[in-house]
């Protein structure tokens, strides 16, 4: 995948991962379309961005809202012309104590997560396919895996993206729609350091988005990182479940009766 030339749209650009691809690929010479909730931030990356002499354009869109996420697909391709590459990025977490479990915080979490790629994915298709050209890239996550505790809505928020964008990339093949799931380890951003728990193999944010830009170009199907952590993933995935519940349980605070 060539860049140049190319409308990429990133959603979830204001922070972390997005943000710091935002400022990776102007260096591609393409335009970019971003989007998040805060407008402030993202059209300051998108003041620098124009600095250089490149095309950028700030959207305030919630992903989780699908008639706002048709509106800013619609105002992106009448600004740009088309989308050629999305970038589903925006997502959000949280680790919730089981007495503290909670529909609101669950359905939150899904509304963003999961239905988010599925409103954008919505607006991208129609044109995608009939252009017989495109690339839909969703970030989701190696914590898919298996359902660790007190995570479990961000596991199973993640896995439902991974398994959706898997079937949308088989059946895409012959539009000549292109797409790439992108699943971290651990990543510092604003959405990891507010994390009180060891984090194995912690990457630099910028280490982070040049692999995905790199896998983008390589049209890799998945792009995963940290070797170490896609490698305990795979071997936490065929763990036995009472294996898995045994060393899961050792990090659970002893039962007061
Ligand atoms: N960091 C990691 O270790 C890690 C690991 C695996 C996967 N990931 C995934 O990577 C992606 C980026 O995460 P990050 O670490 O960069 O987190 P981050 O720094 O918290 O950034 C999240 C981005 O998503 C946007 N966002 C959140 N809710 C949104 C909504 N309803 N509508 C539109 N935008 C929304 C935020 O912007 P606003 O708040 O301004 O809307 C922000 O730009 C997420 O999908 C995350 O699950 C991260």
């Amino acid at each position: 995948m060539d860049f140049k030339n190319k409308t990429v749209l990133i959603t979830g650009a204001s922070s972390g991962i997005g943000y710091s691809l935002a400022k990776l690929l102007p260096k591609e010479n393409c335009s970019l379309a971003l989007l998040s909730r805060s407008y402030e931030k993202l059209q300051s990356l998108v003041d620098e961005i124009k600095s250089d002499g490149r095309i950028a354009k700030a959207y305030r869109c919630d992903v989780a809202k699908p008639d706002e996420v048709k509106n800013i697909f619609d105002a992106v391709k009448k600004d740009f012309g088309k989308i050629d590459i999305a970038v589903l990025n925006a997502g959000i977490s949280s680790r919730t104590e089981i007495k503290n479990y909670s529909s609101v915080i669950g359905k939150e979490i899904f509304e963003v997560n999961t239905l988010g790629i599925v409103n954008c994915v919505e607006q991208l298709l129609p044109d995608f396919m009939e252009r017989k050209e495109g690339m839909i890239v969703g970030v989701t996550s190696l914590a898919e895996s298996r359902g660790f505790p007190r995570s479990g809505f961000y596991n199973a928020s993640k896995a439902a993206a991974s398994l959706l964008l898997e079937s949308l990339r088989v059946e895409l093949k012959p539009f000549n729609v292109k797409v790439l799931i992108v699943k971290p380890g651990f990543v510092r951003t604003p959405m990891t350091d507010k994390n009180e728990f060891h984090m194995p193999f912690l990457m630099d944010v910028n280490k982070a988005s040049k692999i995905i830009l790199e896998g983008i170009k390589k049209e890799k199907k998945i792009i995963q990182f940290p070797f170490p952590i896609v490698l305990g993933s795979k071997i936490i995935k065929l763990m036995p479940d009472w294996l898995f519940d045994f060393l899961m349980s050792k990090e659970l605070p002893a039962r007061k009766n």
